[in-house]
């Protein structure tokens, strides 16, 4: 027997040593690996976002009178980090004598509340701070600081399809947010 090995004893403690030393490694990657993605998946989500266009289909186009809104709702899905989910929207679309199709945001540009048709006055109405909207999005009355939001929007095989974006309520003019 060589007498400058080590005991058979120290051999299995040092074995025994590496292998829980490899072992903690692995689980703290492992751990490391599962907190990151939702970190990443958060920071870099708006960017990755921002930069590609989702069209959400909003239903079939339905025939449009040139001094009628209509409104249509919608589900989407929205994405905030990692988190999903299915949310119910709605746009105004109308049918602008030499624009023809244009689609509205239905949040009012002053702070954010959800205006109306008035199919007597023939105009949006706000009902929060008392804004009027003409058909094509002027502002008639009111402390709203910019016409109203429109949309991307277009049509295939006779179904909607928009955009969705939010902009900052109060600015004079559209910012996305
Ligand atoms: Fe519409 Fe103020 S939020 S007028």
């Amino acid at each position: 027997m060589n007498s400058t090995s080590p005991p058979a004893g120290d051999q299995e403690e040092s074995s025994r040593r590496q292998f829980l030393k490899i072992f903690t490694g692995i689980i703290g990657l492992f751990i490391c690996m599962v907190l990151a993605v939702p970190l990443l998946s958060s920071l870099l989500g708006p960017v990755l976002r921002g930069k590609k266009s989702r069209w959400t289909k909003v239903g079939r186009l339905p025939v449009l009178r040139s001094e009628d809104p209509v409104n249509l709702s919608f589900s989407d899905r929205a994405v905030d980090a990692y988190i999903r989910e299915n949310i119910s929207r709605d746009v105004w679309i109308v049918n602008l004598p030499g624009n023809g199709l244009t689609v509205y945001s239905p949040i009012c540009t002053h702070l954010g509340c959800h205006y109306h048709w008035d199919a007597l006055k023939k105009q949006f109405v706000c009902p929060c701070h008392g804004s009027f909207f003409a058909l094509d999005g002027a502002v008639l009355a009111g402390p709203a600081p910019r016409p109203l939001d429109t949309l991307s929007a277009k049509v295939e095989n006779g179904e909607l399809y928009v955009e969705w974006e939010r902009f900052e309520p109060g600015a004079s003019r559209k910012i996305r947010v």
